[in-house]
C-alpha cells in the first residue's frame, strides 16, 4: 500500500539578481496575533486594521472562532473584525496550539473573562525549548492557580485576581503580554519590572489603553496597570512589521541594491540599521520608510542579539547570511534562543563558511556562495536561507517553505518586484 506524501511547496531562487524598487511593509506578525488575544478581553466587535495576509493569522483566527468569536478577514483592506460574545469558551486545543507557539496569548483573556483557561503546553521548537516559567510564576502572583494536567496548563482564579508586584528574571515578550491582558482587568494596581519594550509590547499596550485598560510607563522597562471593571472593544492599526523591513533591508545590502522599505520605521530597527551602515550600505531616513543602498561588497559585522533596543534575534540568520559573503569575518552571539543557530548546517551547504561554538558563530565571509537545495528551519531561517539565494550562483532551492509563510506576507511576489529571480515550485 502506498503512503501518500501531503504537497510540499518550495522557493527556487536563482542568484545575481542586484535588487532596487520599492517595498511596502504590512503589520508585525508579532504584534497583530496578541491584538487579536486582546479583543477577547471586551465583549462585542474589535476591528484590526494593517493585518498581514499570513499563515499564523489564519490559526489565531481558527483559535478565537473554536473560543466562540466570530472572525472575518477582508483581504482587500487588510482588516480583521472580531465579534466576541460575553460567554466565552476557555480551552485552547493542542491541535491549534502545536501549529502555532503564540497560541499560549490567549491565556492571559481567558483567564481575566472566565477566570478559567485550558491551553495545552507549547513544545519545544526549532529555535530552542522556550519556556513558561514566567508566564506561569506572575499569574501566580496575580492569584492565578495554574497546573499542567494531561498536556494543558489550567489557570484558576478562585477570586478576581488581585494586582501585584512582579519582578521578570528575564524580559520576556510572550509572559508580559499575558500578565497584561490578565492584569488590566485585575483588582488594584500591577507593576511588571524589567519589562519587554518591543514596539509589539508598545502596540500591544496601545490598543489596550484604547479599550479602556489604565497602563503607566509604556515603552518603559517598568510598566503599572491599574485595573478596571471592563473593557470596550475598539479599533486599531497594527504596527508595521519591523522584522520584515529588517528582511528587506538586509536583502538590499546583499545583493549590493538600491530598495525603498515604505511604511516601515526606522526608529525600530536604529541597531540593525545601525550595523548595515557598519558594513557598507547607505541609508536614508524618510517620512514613510527608509531607502538602502550597497555599492560595494559588504564589509563583515559583529552582531550580539538582545532584547529591545538590541540587536532583534529574529535578524540573526539574515546577519549571518550577509557576514557569509561579506569581506572579513565576524562573531555572532545569539543570547535568546540556543538552537537557532541550527540553520547554519543549511548555509554550509550553499558554502558558507560558519562555525558555531554555543552561542556564538564565527562567520568568514567567502568570495561566493554555490546555489543547492536546504531547508527551512524555521521562519527567519527561512528567510536567511533565501537571501543567502538571491547572491549564490546557480539555483537555491528552499524546502518547507511554509515557516516563511507563517511571518511574511506576499514574501515571493515581493523579491520578484525588487527582480529577486525567485519562484513557488511544488516539490
Ligand atoms: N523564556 C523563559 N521562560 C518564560 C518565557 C521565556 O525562559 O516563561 C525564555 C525563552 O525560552 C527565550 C527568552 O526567554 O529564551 C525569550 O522569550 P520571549 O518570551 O521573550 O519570546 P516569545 O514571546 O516566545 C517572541 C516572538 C519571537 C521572538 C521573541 C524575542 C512572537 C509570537 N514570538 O517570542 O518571534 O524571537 O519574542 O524577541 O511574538 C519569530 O517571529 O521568528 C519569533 C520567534
Amino acid at each position: 500500500m502506498g503512503v501518500s506524501s501531503p504537497l510540499v511547496e518550495a522557493f527556487e531562487v536563482t542568484g545575481g539578481n542586484r535588487l532596487s524598487g520599492t517595498v511596502s511593509v504590512t503589520g508585525a506578525k508579532n504584534s497583530v496575533l496578541k491584538l487579536m488575544a486582546a479583543a477577547l478581553l471586551a465583549p462585542g466587535t474589535t476591528t484590526i486594521t494593517a493585518v498581514p495576509e499570513i499563515l499564523d493569522v489564519s490559526v489565531m483566527a481558527e483559535l478565537l472562532r473554536r473560543l466562540g468569536c466570530e472572525v472575518d478577514h477582508d483581504l482587500v483592506t487588510a482588516t480583521l473584525r472580531i465579534d466576541v460574545p460575553e460567554q466565552l469558551h476557555h480551552q485552547a486545543d493542542y491541535d491549534l496550539v502545536r501549529r502555532m507557539r503564540a497560541s499560549i496569548c490567549v491565556l492571559g483573556p481567558l483567564v481575566a473573562r472566565c477566570n478559567r483557561a485550558e491551553v495545552a503546553v507549547p513544545g519545544g521548537d526549532a529555535i530552542g525549548s522556550r519556556g513558561l516559567d514566567l508566564h506561569i510564576s506572575g499569574l501566580n502572583r496575580l492569584g492565578v492557580e495554574v497546573h499542567n494536567e494531561h498536556g494543558y496548563l489550567i489557570a484558576t482564579a478562585h477570586d478576581r485576581m488581585q494586582g501585584a508586584s512582579i519582578w521578570l528574571d528575564f524580559p520576556s515578550i510572550g509572559a508580559t503580554e499575558n500578565l497584561l491582558t490578565a492584569s488590566v482587568l485585575a483588582k488594584g494596581t500591577t507593576v511588571i519590572d524589567n519589562a519587554p519594550r518591543e514596539p509589539e509590547i508598545v502596540d500591544l499596550c496601545n490598543m489596550l489603553v484604547a479599550m479602556g485598560a489604565q497602563i503607566g510607563g509604556i515603552g518603559s522597562a517598568t510598566l503599572e496597570i491599574h485595573g478596571v471593571d471592563r473593557l470596550q472593544p475598539t479599533t486599531h492599526a497594527t504596527v508595521p512589521d519591523r522584522i520584515v523591513a529588517g528582511t528587506w533591508a538586509v536583502a538590499a545590502a546583499i545583493t549590493q541594491g538600491d530598495v525603498m522599505i515604505a511604511n516601515a520605521r526606522a526608529g525600530d530597527l536604529e541597531i540593525a540599521l545601525d550595523k548595515l551602515v557598519m558594513a557598507g550600505a547607505h541609508i536614508d531616513v524618510g517620512s514613510d520608510g527608509f531607502r538602502v543602498m550597497m555599492e560595494d561588497r559588504p564589509k563583515a559585522v559583529d552582531v550580539v542579539t538582545l532584547p529591545y533596543p538590541g540587536f532583534p534575534t529574529d535578524l540573526q540568520p539574515q546577519f549571518i547570511a550577509l557576514n557569509s559573503i561579506a569581506s572579513g569575518a565576524a562573531m555572532v552571539t545569539e543570547n535568546l534562543f540556543e538552537a537557532r543557530f541550527r540553520f547554519v548546517q543549511e548555509l554550509r551547504r550553499l558554502g558558507a563558511d560558519v562555525r558555531t561554538d554555543g552561542h556564538h558563530a564565527l562567520v568568514r565571509g567567502c568570495e561566493g556562495l554555490s546555489g543547492a537545495p536546504v531547508e527551512a528551519t524555521d521562519v527567519r531561517a527561512g528567510a536567511g536561507l533565501v537571501l543567502a539565494g538571491l547572491v549564490a550562483e546557480g539555483v537555491t532551492t528552499v524546502f518547507d517553505v511554509t515557516h516563511i509563510d507563517r511571518g511574511y506576507a506576499n514574501f515571493v511576489e515581493d523579491l520578484t518586484g525588487l527582480g529577486g529571480d525567485i519562484r513557488r515550485i511544488d516539490a
